[in-house]
């Protein structure tokens, strides 16, 4: 299926606008929303934590179920890092940092690379197509956290995948535009949240999903002249393009 390579079809971007002007109050009111969740899921991890640090301090546990509340204790660790990470993202997407003049290319190359840190991300092989030197006036961080998103999903839907797992992901310029195209051999986006899948909270699939990675994607997007969007999904393969404008 990979034969496809990376579509882009620039008749699906969505029409450009200014960024989605969410008004301080209603941002912070999401911030908000957001801490009071993740707040109550921290209240329940920490619980899962006390209650194994108080096993392991039994002498009579065999090695095993030793191993299983260390697991437990790592895993619940790495969720609650995930949602307050997520957090963190949301509050300073809106912050106004300097935007510079910077290679794209890097930018790709530095998301691919963390998230093969990612659990989900370590045994999925990721193809980086050809990297045009490109530059634009971008916020490197927050730029990268968008693509950082979207690989991740990617990465996730991919281990889904009856066939080995796969991503691509490619840089293409075109009239001033650059377009970043990421592929996945997953099972498609689940009917159930094809409409809604740009709002926040909407999560589908997934144990630890928070549903604010494409939101971020898209506002990061957003303030750079851009958008993202849903391009194709199906049972083989999915794509998602980002755009942004290279002299914003
Ligand atoms: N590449 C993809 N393939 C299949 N489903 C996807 C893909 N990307 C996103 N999704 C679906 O969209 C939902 C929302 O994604 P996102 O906003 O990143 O939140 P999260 O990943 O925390 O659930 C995911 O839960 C998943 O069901
Ligand atoms: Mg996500």
């Amino acid at each position: 299926m990979f034969d496809k390579g990376v579509g882009l079809d620039l008749r699906n971007e969505p029409e450009r606008c200014e960024p989605s002007q969410l008004i301080e109050a209603e941002r912070m009111s999401e911030i908000g929303i957001m801490a009071c969740s993740i707040s109550h899921d921290m209240r329940h991890s920490l619980t899962v934590i006390y209650a194994n640090a108080e096993f392991l301090e039994r002498h009579d546990i065999d090695a095993s179920v030793r191993a299983e509340l260390l697991l437990e204790i790592q895993q619940t660790v790495l969720a609650m890092t995930e949602r307050i990470d997520s957090l963190l993202q949301f509050g300073s997407s809106g912050r106004k940092s300097p935007l510079v003049r910077e290679g794209v290319s890097s930018v790709v190359e530095r998301a691919v690379a963390s998230v093969k840190f990612h659990p989900d991300g370590q045994n999925v092989p990721i193809t980086v197509g050809k990297l045009p030197p490109v530059e634009a006036v971008i916020d490197a961080r927050n730029l990268e956290s968008a693509i950082y998103n979207l690989l991740l999903n990617a990465c996730q839907a991919a281990i889904r995948s009856t066939h080995a797992p796969e991503v691509k992901i490619q840089l293409t310029e075109v009239d001033e535009r650059i377009y970043v195209t990421i592929l996945d051999n997953g099972p498609g986006i689940p009917a159930s949240i094809r409409k809604t899948l740009f709002e926040p909270f909407v999560t589908a699939g997934k144990p630890n999903g928070t549903g604010l990675g494409l939101t971020l994607a898209r506002r990061i997007a957003e303030e750079h002249g851009g958008s993202v969007w849903l391009e194709d999904s199906n049972q083989e393969w999915t794509v998602f393009t980002l755009s942004l404008s290279q002299n914003r």
